[in-house]
């Protein structure tokens, strides 16, 4: 594929990697190519910059737009390492086909990332825990009024360098037990990285943050019984020794560190079962002294460690709030083939 490439000529704002956040700043180039009377076309890599659409666009009006998270990583000697790319390629070339999507060809979703993370290279911070955080993204750019799916698509990876993902350290996190609002329903795009997903979650996510909570856990729509995930991560319950995380029936997103997490616990002889996991369960080992960790996975945080769970009548500590001993191992383990501190014998990263 020959990607055209048009060099940006003022530097974006920097800042130590202490101070990067998440998401807040933007390397200096974006990597985008159009989908046009049946065909991908025009792939090249311009400066970061704003996109122009009509104002008609469909994805303004009837919300064709998903997204893919990954990251790039600077490991020692300066090596620079993409962590699973082609899971994310076709992660979203399944979500864009239930939009009704055309999905860039993963050859070309893989050509496009590797030239813009080569081109935009000294963005990628060395700072262990930090990263260079990548956005493809694709919208419907159809200017028209009428429900149905564009014609026309936009096709763009943005890169965002990010900072340790836990400022005061790998610390326990508080959850939101949602008993009210949904985040996804049976049939609908709840294994997709739809943007839809995330505006139906905002509410939920922005009540729990007012009473002091980071994320919330999902329930199930149907009958608010079942565990589905945690804020914008994928959930394991370690009860005695079996880990526990819901199965991918469709409402959930089938997480890349989730799919990690698994491999690992299988290699390491750790009883795992996916399979639908109740509420009821979990209090019910908790009572037990049974419950003995819960965390999360995901691109952002790798795993983070759930210290309390609390619903509209009780509250549940974890671990007593402290790190669990399996979830401080996975996170070892991951990052460390992140940053190609340890063999990596699953093929998850590619060195560019
Ligand atoms: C809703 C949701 N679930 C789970 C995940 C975890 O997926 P991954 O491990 O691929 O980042 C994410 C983040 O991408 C998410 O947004």
């Amino acid at each position: 594929m020959n990607i055209e490439i048009q060099r940006s000529t003022t530097r974006r704002i920097r800042v130590p990697a202490d101070q990067l956040g998440f998401g807040k700043y933007f390397a200096d180039h974006m990597a985008t190519m159009e989908f046009e009377k049946g065909a991908w076309k025009n792939p090249r890599i311009v400066p970061y910059g704003p996109i122009s659409l009509e104002p008609g666009a469909s994805v303004l009006h009837y919300g064709q737009a998903m997204f893919e998270g990954m990251k790039a990583f600077r490991g020692k000697g300066g090596k620079l390492f993409l962590f699973r790319p082609v899971f994310h390629a076709k992660r979203m070339a399944a979500g864009a086909a239930r939009l009704c999507m055309p999905s860039p060809p993963q050859e070309e979703f893989l050509s496009l990332i590797r030239s813009l993370v080569k081109l935009d290279q000294d963005w990628v911070p060395a700072e262990r825990g930090s990263a260079l955080y990548l956005r493809p993204t694709l919208i419907g750019s159809e200017s028209f009024l009428g429900v149905r799916a564009s014609d026309s698509y936009l096709f763009f990876i943005i890169n965002s360098p990010v900072g340790a993902y836990y400022a005061e350290g790998f610390s326990p996190v508080k959850i939101w037990v949602e008993e009210q609002y949904i985040r996804a329903a049976p049939g609908g795009l709840g294994a997709v990285k739809a943007g839809a997903n995330y505006a139906a979650s905002l509410l939920a996510s922005q009540e729990a943050k007012k009473k002091g909570f980071s994320q919330v856990l999902w329930l199930d729509a149907v009958e608010k019984k079942y565990i589905e995930e945690v804020g914008t991560m994928n959930v394991f319950f370690r009860i005695g020794d079996t880990v526990i995380t819901p199965s991918l029936d469709g409402t959930i997103l089938a997480g890349a560190t989730r799919d990690c997490v698994i491999a690992l616990l299988k290699e390491w002889k750790v009883k795992l079962e996916e399979r639908p996991i109740s509420l009821t369960e979990v209090f019910a080992a908790h009572k037990s002294g049974e419950l003995k960790e819960v965390f999360g996975s995901g691109t952002a945080a790798v795993v983070s460690p759930v210290g309390e769970l609390t619903t509209s009548t009780q509250k549940y500590s974890i671990n007593s709030g402290k790190v669990g001993e399996l979830t401080q191992r996975l996170y070892d383990e991951i990052t460390a083939i992140q940053y190609g501190e340890k063999p990596d014998t699953h093929g998850w990263i590619e060195e560019i």
